[in-house]
């Protein structure tokens, strides 16, 4: 199942899918999130935190790998995986318990950890063209695609 792609104008637009993904929210959910650098991954994460009730920064945990948040559904984990070299590292900071305990895992750079996690409920692809922004959002199983039946769609865009 797939919504889009939809172009994402300005980081409002951004905040509009956010406020979207989140309001069909309703039990655990994987999802990954790819695109080049700078594609707006982060920025999306951190609109979703903000839709969940997270008031405070969000930095991506390039370093750490993984940021913890606990919000009002629970246990939101943020994984960046851009420096992973070697999957074994994964292996290391425990990232099973991270997904078994999770309400939400939002990952960057999935492709990194390659073959080790497991298939995504939700993936969204971002895409730049020139300045042109857009999502695609694809959804596998049962959790993915009764997220994306309640995901309204088309977007209400503010831009
Ligand atoms: N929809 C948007 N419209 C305009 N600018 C945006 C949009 N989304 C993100 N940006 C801008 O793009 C820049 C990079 O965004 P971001 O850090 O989220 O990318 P990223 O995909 O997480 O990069 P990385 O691969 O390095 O983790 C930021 O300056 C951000 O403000
Ligand atoms: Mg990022």
């Amino acid at each position: 199942m797939q919504r889009g792609p939809q172009t994402l104008i300005s980081e409002r637009d951004t905040e509009a899918l956010a406020a979207a993904m989140a309001q069909a929210w309703r039990e655990p959910l994987l999802v990954y999130l790819s695109g080049d650098l700078g594609v707006g991954k982060t920025t999306l994460v951190r609109h979703l935190l903000h839709a969940f009730g997270h008031h405070g920064s969000v930095r991506s945990p390039t370093y750490n790998l993984v940021e913890p948040y606990a919000l009002g559904i629970g246990p939101v984990f943020h994984f960046d995986l851009y420096r992973v070299q070697d999957p074994e590292e994964l292996e290391l900071i425990g990232w099973r318990d991270y997904l078994a305990e999770a309400a939400l895992c939002l990952v960057e750079w999935p492709e990194r950890a390659q073959p080790l996690l497991p298939q995504a409920d939700v993936e969204v692809a971002l895409q730049l063209h020139g300045h042109q922004r857009s999502a695609t959002l694809q959804a596998q199983g049962e959790r993915g695609s009764a997220w994306m039946q309640r995901l309204l769609w088309p977007l209400g865009l503010a831009s």
